[in-house]
C-alpha cells in the first residue's frame, strides 16, 4: 500500500501502534496480576492422611492437616495474597456443631496454617454451615408457616456468630461471610467486637449468586445438599439487588465484599467495585470451581490453550474491577508471574 493509500484508509490515528511490540504493550497495560492479590481457596479433610484427588477439578485436592501446611509454605515462598479454607468433616448434624467446635477440622486446620504461616500470608476462613450440616444447607433448617422446610435466618445468624469467635479463636485474619443470610455482616462484627476481637477482617460475599457454577466444589466438600439455594442466594437474572446487599454489607461494617462467581458476573463486579470504591471499600472476586473446570475441561481436549486462558480470565476479573481473587490458580500463576 502506498503513503497515499495508507492516509486515505487509516489517517494519522492509528491505535496500533501502541500494540507493536511486547514493550510498548507493557508500557500501556492497564491491569497487571501481582502474586499478592491472588487468594488459594484449600480443602482440608478430616481424618485423611494425604492428599486426595477432587475428580471434577483436575490438580486441586482435599488435604490432610500435613499436605495443607506444605501447600500454605508454598504459598508463602510465591507471595500469595492470602489462603482461604475449606473444612471436609467426617461428622454432620442438623446444626453444623463441627463449625463451631475448636476440634473440628476447619478449626484445627486455622489454627495449624496460622502457627505454620504466622503472618507471612492472610489465614482466611469460610464462615459457612453448609460443609457441616447433614442436610447441606448454609443454615439451620425450620417449619414455615405452610408446613415446608425453610432456612431459619435468624437463627442461622446466631451459629454464624459462634463460628466466628471460633475462627477467630483458631487464628483467622480474616472472615469469609459466605452464608448469605440477612444481617449476617452485622451480627458477626457485633460477636467480634464484644469479645475483644475488633482485629478480625469481614470480608462479605455480598453479590453472591446461586449458580450452577458451584457444582466441582460440591464434590470437593462432599456436599449432602438436595435442591437448591435459591431462597438465600441471589437470582442470577438480577443486577440491582446485588448493589442493595452491598451497602447493606457495608453498613453493617464489612471491610471488603466480594462478588461470586466471577467471569460470568463481569458486569455486577464492575457496578460493585464503582459503590464499593465509593466508600473505600476493597472489592474481590471468586474464580469459582465451575469456572476452574470449565477451562481445565477444555484444556484437556485441546480445544483452547490452558495457560493464556488462565491468565486471561483473571486478567478480566481484575480489568472488571476486583482488587483481589480467589483463585484455585493462585499458587500456579503466583509462581509463573515470579518467573
Ligand atoms: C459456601 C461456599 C460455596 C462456595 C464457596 N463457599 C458453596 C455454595 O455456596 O454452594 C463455592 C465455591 C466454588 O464453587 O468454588 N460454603
Amino acid at each position: 500500500m502506498s503513503e497515499a493509500n495508507l492516509d486515505r484508509s487509516a489517517g494519522r490515528i492509528r491505535p496500533r501502534r501502541l500494540r507493536s511490540t511486547p514493550a510498548m504493550r507493557r508500557l500501556v497495560a492497564q491491569t497487571r496480576l501481582h502474586p499478592a492479590e491472588l487468594i488459594w481457596p484449600l480443602f482440608v479433610r478430616e481424618g485423611a492422611d494425604g492428599p486426595r484427588p477432587v475428580t471434577s477439578m483436575p490438580g486441586v485436592e482435599q488435604h490432610s492437616l500435613d499436605s495443607l501446611v506444605t501447600a500454605a509454605r508454598e504459598a508463602v515462598s510465591a507471595g500469595v495474597g492470602g489462603l482461604m479454607l475449606f473444612g471436609v468433616p467426617q461428622q454432620r448434624d442438623a446444626t453444623g456443631t463441627g463449625a463451631d467446635d475448636p476440634d473440628g477440622i476447619l478449626n484445627v486446620a486455622l489454627a495449624t496454617v496460622r502457627e505454620a504461616v504466622g503472618d507471612d500470608t492472610l489465614v482466611m476462613a469460610d464462615l459457612c454451615l453448609d460443609e457441616f450440616t447433614d442436610h447441606g444447607h448454609c443454615g439451620v433448617l425450620t417449619t414455615g408457616p405452610r408446613g415446608e422446610t425453610v432456612v431459619d435466618n435468624d437463627a442461622t445468624l446466631e451459629r454464624y456468630a459462634a463460628m466466628a469467635l471460633a475462627q477467630a479463636d483458631a487464628g483467622a485474619h480474616v472472615l469469609g461471610l459466605s452464608g448469605m443470610m440477612d444481617g449476617q455482616v452485622g451480627v458477626v462484627r457485633d460477636a467480634l467486637d464484644a469479645h475483644g476481637r475488633s482485629d478480625v477482617v469481614v470480608l462479605a460475599y455480598a453479590a453472591k449468586y446461586a449458580s450452577g457454577y458451584y457444582g466441582p466444589f460440591r464434590d470437593a466438600v462432599e456436599s449432602t445438599l438436595q435442591g437448591d439455594r435459591s431462597t438465600y442466594q441471589q437470582d442470577p437474572a438480577n443486577a440491582a439487588e446485588s448493589l442493595r446487599e452491598v451497602r447493606l454489607d457495608m453498613e453493617q461494617g464489612a471491610d471488603m465484599v466480594m462478588v461470586k462467581p466471577a467471569l460470568p458476573y463481569l458486569d455486577i463486579l464492575a457496578k460493585v467495585a464503582d459503590v464499593a470504591a465509593q466508600a473505600g471499600v476493597p472489592t474481590a472476586a471468586y474464580q469459582v470451581s465451575g469456572e476452574y473446570a470449565q477451562i481445565e475441561a477444555a484444556a484437556e481436549r485441546g480445544w483452547i490453550d490452558r495457560d493464556r486462558v488462565v491468565l486471561e480470565s483473571l486478567t478480566a476479573i481484575r480489568r472488571a474491577g476486583a482488587g483481589s481473587v480467589l483463585t484455585y490458580y493462585a499458587l500456579e500463576v503466583a509462581r509463573r508471574l515470579n518467573g
